[in-house]
């Protein structure tokens, strides 16, 4: 990561009224473990449901799957060790395959390889280093059909019609007969969602504080991390859960040479988690100009896999 990039994100979000900071960079070392927890932790259904989904409905999306070879294109692969559980089937239904994991960070893509050699010895895997925005252009060329994968709900922290760009920025990679698979957290009940991302162990606001942190060591920062308190909220008619740090005092902080003051109980917007309804996945998938889809849920009907084809 460009750690010019970096600062001036955070500047301009921390010298913007309201002020924002963006949730892309919880992940360094540090924060990358406490996501690890996260998805330990009871309140966040979203792994256990998508995991049951690539389990039980695998062979039902494979189903939607017609040719023989194909090349899957996972972006923000991570691990892999979710995907493994749909590929292993693929694997066994079809000719050829060539599983291309895309991520930020090179050290968890060789994890990911190694997973794959672990679980499915034999297949072909290709990784590739660097942001998603640029390696998709290099590999989009390749003949074979392609599956583009985005799971985990990542889509969730586009805010706003930044989502629907995000889509059509990767469709115009995709060609007729191809598919994007999204695994997508759905709209539920309020309650439900709001203990996902406001755990009485405080390990979300933890995950949150990480970045006051990274910024206290990657930018010369002076944060008194003991001085916010972390506010999630979840509006049912948007569908949008935010995050916030509220400063509880009127106080001053030095980043990167510059003084940003905080008035007592001024929020920091750190990260949307966006809902959808199945209606809205529709309406993304035709706005986007996707020819059909199909939608694979979980028993109780928290999560979708959802199939867009060209
Ligand atoms: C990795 C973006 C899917 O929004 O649910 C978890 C990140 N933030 N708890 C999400 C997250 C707070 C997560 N995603």
């Amino acid at each position: 990561m460009n750690t010019n990039t970096f600062e001036k994100d955070v500047l301009t979000g921390l010298q913007s009224n309201p002020k924002r900071l963006y949730s892309k960079y919880f992940y360094d070392d540090k924060g990358s473990a406490i996501f690890q927890q996260i998805m330990h932790m009871p309140e966040y259904y979203l792994p256990g449901c998508e995991t049951e989904i690539l389990r039980l409905r695998a062979k039902d999306i494979i189903r939607k799957l017609p040719h023989k070879s194909y090349d899957v294109i996972e972006l923000g692969a991570g691990d892999g060790s979710k995907t493994a559980l749909f590929l292993d089937p693929l694997v066994r239904e079809k000719e050829k395959l060539t599983y291309i994991p895309l991520d930020i960070s090179p050290e968890i893509l060789s994890v990911n390889e190694k997973i794959m050699e672990e679980k499915l010895p034999g297949l072909c895997v290709k990784p590739i280093a660097g942001d998603y925005f640029e390696t998709l252009k290099n590999i989009s060329s390749g003949k074979n059909p392609k599956i583009i994968l985005f799971l985990g709900s990542n889509i969730g922290n586009f805010e706003g019609e930044k989502a629907l760009d995000f889509i059509r920025f990767v469709k115009s990679f995709m060609r007729k007969g191809d598919h994007l698979m999204l695994g997508v957290d759905l709209k539920k009940h309020p309650r439900t969602i709001l203990a996902a991302y406001d755990d009485p162990a405080g390990i979300t606001k933890k995950f949150n504080i990480n970045l006051l942190e990274r910024i206290n060591r990657e930018l010369k920062g002076n944060f008194i991390t003991a001085e916010f308190d972390h506010y999630a909220s979840y509006d049912p008619l948007s569908g949008a859960t935010k995050s916030f740090l509220i400063s509880k005092a009127a106080q001053e902080v030095r980043v990167a040479g510059q003084t940003i003051t905080f008035h007592p109980y001024e929020p920091i917007h750190m990260e949307i988690s966006q809902k959808y309804s199945l209606q809205d996945l529709d309406q993304i998938r035709l706005k986007a100009g996707f020819k059909k889809d199909h939608h694979f849920t979980d028993s109780k009907a928290y999560f979708s896999i959802s199939l867009f084809e060209v």
